[in-house]
């Protein structure tokens, strides 16, 4: 017998996006990302102007999501929506649109973990090879930094995590003191020159077993670029591709020497990367070249699902339908949601 195809709303807007994302079982029909340029003059989210343009956005970001999934409000079996970890404020918007939303409808709403979603991601589509259970999950986020083992779909293992900073709070904050825009990390890519890489040194910090840390290098970043400018007030100028270029050499390097280390110490083999810092060209690269010499199973998203999107909520949303892992309209949003 042919079974209804399966419809969801996914919503995102957990940080400064607001998305929306319609899928037909695992198949993405639209993923309209909404990206707030509000924040730019303040070198970082400001939370209260995040939750006014994520009020603003909603409904016609999801208007644009149905229009372009060609389906109607009526065809929608079920709405998912990122319950945290996130913006309090930011997080209300998407939830109280989402139960709102599903109460006229009459169905059903699905809270998702927004960190789940980053590595559940690599579920999206009919025909590619998906990873196999159990592997080694990698979120490099902006907010996030976490190794985790994924034993199923909803049985994830957090291993190891970032003691102070996230790295992509430390590509932001890097490229801050260079005079960037916020996000940086997209800039530093772009300005990245691998023969120039290894013009300033930065260290690499030791930290124990499947943890990591990102404050020390941000400091010592910050401090001599400070030093050297009070010498030389053009040095910023003068050496901005050098820095931005050393700075990406290291942070990847920290990283991947823990993913390795990972790799090494609980020999799963099968990797799959997710979060804004994966659009990086060079991790990108280091890491297929390193997967190839190794045998490992890599799995890379599409760039459209690095950074943050409602196609990955959509996801989650999907094959927690599946196993009818429906939420309650009492659910809370959680700034610190854990899993
Ligand atoms: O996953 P995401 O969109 O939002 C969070 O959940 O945090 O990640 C945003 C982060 C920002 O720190 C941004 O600078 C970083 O991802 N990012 C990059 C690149 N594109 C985005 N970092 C390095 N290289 C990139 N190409
Ligand atoms: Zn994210």
């Amino acid at each position: 017998m042919h079974q209804k195809p399966c419809y969801i709303l996914g919503i995102e807007s957990s940080c400064d996006d607001t998305s929306a994302s319609i899928l037909k079982n695992e198949e993405v029909l639209s993923n309209i990302v909404s990206n707030q340029q509000v924040h730019i003059d303040y070198g970082g989210v400001v939370p209260e102007l995040a939750s006014r343009e994520h009020q603003k956005n909603i409904i016609p970001v999801v208007s644009k999501a149905l229009k372009d999934a060609n389906i109607e409000k009526n065809d929608l079996s079920a709405i998912a929506f990122t319950q945290g970890p996130g913006l309090l404020g930011s997080l209300l918007v998407g939830s109280s649109f989402a139960k709102s939303f599903s109460m006229g409808l009459k169905i059903p709403i699905i809270g998702v973990n927004h960190l789940q979603a980053h590595i559940l991601a690599h579920f999206i589509g009919k025909e590619n090879t998906k990873p196999t259970f159990p592997f080694l999950g990698i979120t490099l986020s902006g907010g996030h930094t976490q190794i985790v083992i994924v034993k199923d779909y909803f049985d994830m293992e957090i291993i190891g995590t970032t003691l102070d900073d996230a790295i992509g709070e430390a590509f932001d904050k890097c490229g801050k003191i260079l005079g960037l825009n916020y996000p940086a990390g997209p800039e530093i890519d772009k300005l990245f020159n691998i023969n120039k890489s290894r013009n300033f040194s930065f260290p690499i910090p030791k930290v124990k077993n499947f943890d990591l840390s990102f404050s020390g290098f941000k400091t010592s970043v910050i401090n001599f670029v400070k030093k050297n400018s009070e010498k030389d007030k053009d040095f910023i100028k003068k050496n901005l591709i050098e820095l931005c270029s050393s700075i990406q050499f290291t942070l990847i390097e920290i990283i991947t020497q823990k993913i390795i280390y990972s790799v090494n110490k609980t020999n799963i083999k099968t990797i799959a990367i997710g979060g804004g810092v994966t659009a990086n060209s060079f991790l990108r690269k280091k890491l297929r070249q390193i997967a190839n010499e190794n045998n490992w199973k890599l799995f890379i998203p599409d760039i459209e699902y690095t950074t943050d999107n409602a196609a990955m909520i959509g996801i989650v949303g999907y094959h927690k339908f599946l196993k009818k892992k429906f939420s309650d309209l009492s659910l809370k949003s959680s700034a610190r949601l854990k899993f």
